[in-house]
């Protein structure tokens, strides 16, 4: 494949390092990490190792690390397991969450919940205002992300979470799209859970984590074994496991020089996209450095997804996740864009790999792509 992959917040490819370590795992060391004999106690000290790894990253003890099958497990691992001890009362998520927080929410109306939508403003920031709004009904859980995957907007998650204690709720954030990007301190931020992915950080598909309070006790989504504490029953999937380690431990190291050089690029990235007469969304508030969100308006972001692909670029348009749908974006509705506006939404995602050379080319190809479309709409009309 000839392609440039410009598509890292859908997922990003497996790190050689992160490969190397996950091998034998795959081969000879083939463990039920519950067993007694050897085999099984090399591959729990493999889960063991890549739980520290996990936890250093985010700064919580190995203990609080419940592995699970990605992210959106773990957010309806909280989601449901939280509501389950708790009385029904208002849960509280902000309007641009991904799909897996969302639906869960949904669901517990069900079972009595109320749901409370939190605003965001025009460049997708939490309106921390309707947040005090929100907490003054009874609220037993808050979810706010900590990066949203369609803009990169990065949300003061901290000060929603003092909001949130103090209303004596249980606060989440799915960090799923912050994590390798930018610092993600478990402590920090003052929540009491939070979800994790590996591949959105060089690791394997079907691997994340639960980072959980000591405290909070929740009711698992899946029992069996007894596996994580009997938080997550299923035998573990050694390999995966080890391969999010070591892209944890792998993007601690590289972190801070990734994201200077992304932050250079996007610059030149958007400075040409503002010349081309492209809306950037978000473009006024504090980002993940990898990450453009924009339109041109009158052209289908579908369509320029398709054209580019031709020429192969690969980025995606709208809500990547679930791009099978051609509804204008939840998230930008939810800043107030037009929705005629939000039709041409397209998302470029810069990954570790990816060189000022390949963006140039890229925005060479988008702007006589953007040309040639816009002379197309201007006969149809
Ligand atoms: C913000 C956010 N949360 C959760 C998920 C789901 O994670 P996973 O693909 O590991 O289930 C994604 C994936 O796109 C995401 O962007």
């Amino acid at each position: 494949m000839k392609h440039v992959y410009f598509d890292h917040n859908a997922t990003t490819p497996v790190d050689e390092q992160v490969l190397a370590a996950m091998l034998p795992y795959l081969r000879g060391q083939y463990g039920n990490a519950s067993s007694r004999h050897e085999y099984g106690t090399q591959a729990r000290k493999a889960v063991n190792r890549a739980r520290e790894q996990v936890a250093a990253l985010v700064g919580v003890q190995p203990v609080q690390v419940i592995f699970t099958s990605g992210g959106t497990e773990a957010n309806n691992a909280f989601v449901k397991g939280a509501a389950a001890m708790l009385k029904p009362s208002q849960i509280a998520v902000s309007a641009i969450e991904h799909p897996c927080i969302a639906k869960p929410a949904q669901e517990l109306a069900r079972g009595g919940w109320t749901v409370r939508k939190l605003a965001v403003d025009a460049d997708g920031r939490v309106d921390t205002s309707d947040v005090a709004v929100a907490l003054t009904q009874r609220t037993g859980i808050v979810s706010v992300m900590l990066a949203n995957n369609e803009t990169g907007v990065i949300q003061d998650v901290a000060a929603i979470a003092e909001k949130a204690r103090s209303a004596g709720a249980w606060m989440h954030t799915d960090a799923v799209q912050a994590l390798g990007k930018i610092a993600v301190d478990f402590s920090g931020l003052n929540v009491h859970a939070m979800t994790l992915s590996a591949h959105k950080i060089y690791g394997p598909k079907g691997a994340g984590a639960l980072i959980l309070d000591k405290r909070i006790e929740l009711k698992p989504l899946i029992n069996g074994g007894g596996h994580e504490n009997g938080l997550r029953s299923g035998t573990e999937n050694v390999p995966a496991i080890v391969g999010f380690g070591m892209a944890c431990e792998v993007a601690a190291k590289r972190m801070g020089e990734v994201a200077a050089r992304l932050t250079a690029m996007r610059a030149q990235f958007e400075r040409r996209l503002n010349d081309l007469g492209a809306v950037i969304f978000g473009a006024a508030a504090q980002r993940i450095a990898n990450t453009s969100y924009f339109a041109f308006p009158g052209i289908e972001g579908e369509t320029l997804v398709i054209e580019l692909d031709k020429a192969e670029f690969a980025v995606a348009s709208g809500a990547a996740c679930s791009s099978a749908s051609t509804e204008p974006s939840a998230t930008l509705l939810a800043m107030g864009v037009a929705p005629e506006i939000a039709r041409g939404a397209v998302r470029f995602s810069l990954g570790k790999d990816n060189t000022a050379q390949e963006v140039d080319e890229f925005l060479n190809v988008l702007e006589a792509t953007v040309a040639r479309l816009r002379r197309m709409t201007a006969i149809a009309v």
